[in-house]
């Protein structure tokens, strides 16, 4: 059935997994995509740096957005990026050699990092707390490194929210919450908005987005891994998951498929003094 490896769910645990390597080709594929371009453009705009800030990027990746930061906040600020996996960080600090950018990548989990309180201007965070195991406290460590009155702005997807056609409405209902299920917080897009007040944050404002998507995103995404386990647990059958696939590739050969998922972009100003 193809690609049968599923970074989706390795994501919360990359360097156990050994597969880094789709990680990062799962990463690059999205991050070259219009619409996640146009989302975190979306979400650089909300942390309104100013040249001289400080700002850490929470589960960097390979540190494209880390990157841009750096040169919004130029030559007098300084970007962090930090990322639970020590591939991720080796990678992100070997595409950022020799480029002369503001920018830095430490290994770290941002359920607790070992950064200095009110440390940076602001804080964000992009496709990370659909993985975490607590989201409530990587949020109350990202208020902590945050100086008071800065903004943390952190960009989810909806997992649930999958639209794509098929031949049959159950079988893709059935698999779309089969897939999302297969992460920690499939919901946390829709439940920032609740955590950041409740944690005290001020001013929150939430902007919901759409991405299209391609065929080849889904598989990179762990599209066959996903198929072949709810098969395996009964949730649809061979020949149901077989004709959905025929049906998609059939519509991505004709140029009339289409699939999207939404998002959201959530900021918040952490209280203060
Ligand atoms: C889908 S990638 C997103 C990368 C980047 N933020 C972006 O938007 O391009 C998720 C990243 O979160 C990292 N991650 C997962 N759990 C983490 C944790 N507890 N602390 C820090 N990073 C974590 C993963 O290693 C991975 O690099």
């Amino acid at each position: 059935m193809g690609d049968t490896s599923n970074v989706v769910q390795d994501f919360h645990n990359l360097d156990g997994s050994a597969t880094s390597s789709h990680a990062f080709r799962f990463l690059d594929t999205l991050n070259a995509s219009q619409q996640v371009q146009q989302m975190q453009a979306l979400a650089h705009r909300m942390l309104e740096l100013t040249p001289g800030a400080r700002v850490l990027d929470a589960g960097c990746g390979v540190g494209d957005v880390a990157r841009e930061l750096a040169a919004l906040v130029g030559p007098t600020g300084h970007v962090t990026g930090v990322d639970l996996s020590e591939a991720m960080v080796h990678e992100a600090a070997h595409r950022t050699r020799g480029l002369g950018l503001p920018v830095d990548f430490q290994q770290g989990d941002v359920h607790a990092l070992g950064l200095p309180t009110h440390g940076f201007d602001a804080c964000r965070a992009s496709r990370v707390f659909i993985y975490l195991e607590d989201p409530r406290q990587a949020l109350s460590e990202l208020l902590r490194l945050t100086r008071p009155g800065g903004p943390v702005v952190l960009f989810e997807p909806e997992l649930d929210s999958w639209v794509l056609d098929g031949p049959d409405r159950g079988v893709v209902r059935a698999l779309v919450h089969f897939w999302a299920d297969q992460l920690r917080n499939p919901w946390i897009a829709r439940q920032l908005p609740a955590l950041f007040m409740s944690l005290g944050v001020k001013q929150v404002s939430a902007v919901p987005v759409v991405g299209t998507w391609v065929l080849g995103m889904l598989e990179t995404f762990g599209f066959h891994a996903v198929l072949e386990k709810a098969i395996a647990q009964g949730v649809v059958s061979q020949a149901q998951a077989d004709a959905w696939v025929r049906f998609l590739k059939d519509s991505q050969r004709e140029g009339s498929f289409y699939g999207s998922m939404s998002g959201m972009v959530v900021r918040g100003i952490k209280p203060g003094p």
